[in-house]
């Protein structure tokens, strides 16, 4: 049952911004192939590839036109199968991203499902029966089709919601989940995911996860929708993992979903360590993790201790986890990612501290987040070996920084992020207590102290984390017998039980 996860590190990549081969200023997967053995070098062994599906791009990719065809300007289907050849290879796995929740405008379903007359796709979408009404609770579309009624959209205006059905249903053109429309939506969904996993793909990244079933406040709807996606996966594809974007493990891996990540929206907490006035992992040492550590504990008591929790670094729809940090409080971020349950997922180039971009004009509906889809840089060539295309041909522009740091210059300097990610993964994949399944018990994590202190374990032993990012020294106690420090940046003591760390350090230390 997706074994493989057990020592997942996942590397996401942002398509578009990776690495382009043939100069339209666009990555492609043939960059993305040229680029494993980076990939594989720095530690990851696992990919999230964000949506490169043909699509008018309104949304990034988020708005599919085309579910099983690959966007030309990131190559073929076959191109894809070479990418999972070449993966599978290097023995790592790679998740597509699956966008069940809507379309784009564009998606042939939709078209159909304008037309007055009734077809096979009438109910794919959520409709209303009458023009004048939307759905309640959701943006529509009107006026555009020769049917009456109003669409409602899940996202952006161009991204109808497709119909799998009401928990509640309070109005007469409502459906539910059982009824023959919600149903072959879904079995549409599962014929996607069946189509890419007999092609080789490992799985899927889920976007919006909870969005599916409507008017279904505590998830039961969904829930179910998703223990019926596992039941097929199950089935014919035991090895596949999914992993949902919810933010609510309790519920997310009730459905089924092997992991789900905690967000920067929705009740995690997540924002205080990393995203806020004064995060937890600033070396000025006025944030809190008590939150974050309460709500994370919930959850994993709530989910059997399966911990499967990911924390993401960053993604394309938040800032970059540099945006509040130097490189020395980001080293500390990454022991802190690379020691908790579940799988680690670091998005491209945090792994080299580039930047969120001020200021950038919106591209393809980016908005806010385009500074964080910025391209990779990989060296000092033109466009920072990201493609050869004229600057202003760039998908989005490269950081005009001239000390922009660079997956080169990191190579060579030994005191270089990268090269501190490099070793926390390698220490990571050699102790299977600090893996996605080995137990996590919190030691310290008071209200407004630092610093934080877990211990990760199996049944064959025991690793203290002491994680203190502020300039302070601080203590606690804890009753165990230090046995072999195995990670330490900065300066730690541990004697008789007493912890003092000193300021902005990391350890992982093997205790009996
Ligand atoms: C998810 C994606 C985001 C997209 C939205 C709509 O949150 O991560 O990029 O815009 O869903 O699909
Ligand atoms: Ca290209």
């Amino acid at each position: 049952m997706a074994k493989w996860l057990d020592n997942a590190i996942f590397y996401q990549i942002y398509p578009q911004s990776f690495c382009d081969t043939n100069a339209d200023g666009i990555g492609d997967i043939r960059g993305i192939i040229s680029k494993l053995d980076y990939i594989k070098e720095t530690g990851f062994n696992a990919i999230w590839l964000n949506p490169c599906f043909e699509s008018p791009f309104g949304d990034a990719g988020y708005d599919v036109s085309d579910y099983c065809k690959v966007a030309p300007r990131y190559g073929t289907n076959e191109d894809l199968k070479e990418l999972f050849k070449e993966l599978h290879k290097r023995d790592m796995h790679i998740l597509l991203d699956l966008v069940p929740g809507h379309t784009s405008v564009e998606h042939k379903w939709f078209k159909e499902s304008l037309k007055a007359e009734k077809n096979e796709f009438t109910d794919r979408y959520v409709w209303t029966d009458n023009v004048w009404e939307g759905p309640e609770g959701m943006n529509n579309i009107r006026g555009i089709s020769e049917r009456d009624g109003c669409c409602g959209v899940n996202f952006f205006s161009h991204q109808p919601a497709l119909n799998y059905g009401y928990y509640k249903i309070t109005r007469p053109w409502q459906m539910s989940p059982e009824d023959p429309g919600p149903t072959a939506t879904l079995n549409a969904m599962i014929d996607v995911m069946r189509f890419w996993l007999s092609m080789g793909c490992d799985g899927f990244r889920v976007d919006m996860a909870a969005s599916l079933v409507k008017n279904d406040e505590e998830s039961k709807g969904t829930i179910a929708l998703w223990k019926k996606v596992r039941k097929f996966l199950d089935e014919e594809f035991p090895e596949a993992a999914i992993v949902s974007e919810w933010g609510e493990p309790d519920k997310s891996l009730e459905g089924g979903f092997h992991m789900d990540f905690l967000l920067h929206f929705g009740p995690s907490h997540y924002n205080d360590l990393f995203r806020c006035p004064e995060p937890f992992f600033s070396k000025r040492g006025k944030g809190n993790a008590a939150e974050f550590v309460k709500r994370y504990v919930e959850n994993y008591d709530k989910t059997g201790g399966k911990g499967l929790i990911c924390i993401p670094s960053s993604n394309h729809d938040m800032g970059r986890l540099s945006s509040c940090f130097d490189i020395d409080e980001l080293k500390i971020c990454f022991a802190f990612l690379l020691s908790m349950p579940g799988a680690p997922f670091i998005y491209y180039g945090d792994e080299i501290g580039m930047k969120y971009l001020v200021n950038l004009k919106s591209v393809e509906g980016g908005y806010g987040r385009t500074g964080s889809r910025s391209p990779m840089q990989w060296d000092d060539t033109a466009n920072a070996g990201f493609s050869s295309a004229s600057p202003e041909n760039l998908y989005i522009q490269i950081d005009p920084d001239k000390n922009r740091p660079t997956v080169k210059n990191s190579i060579k300097n030994g005191d270089s992020l990268l090269n501190e990610v490099k070793k926390l993964i390698k220490i990571r994949q050699s102790l299977p207590a600090l893996q996605s399944c080995g137990k996590i018990d919190f030691v310290f994590a008071k209200e407004n102290a630092y610093p934080l202190a877990y211990v990760r374990s199996d049944e064959n032993e025991k690793i203290l984390v002491v994680i203190n990012p502020s300039e302070n020294e601080c203590e606690f106690e804890i009753d165990a017998v230090e046995d072999k420090v195995v990670y330490q940046n900065g300066n730690i003591s541990f004697k008789n039980g007493k912890i003092v760390s000193l300021p902005q350090s990391a350890a992982f230390i093997k205790i009996k």
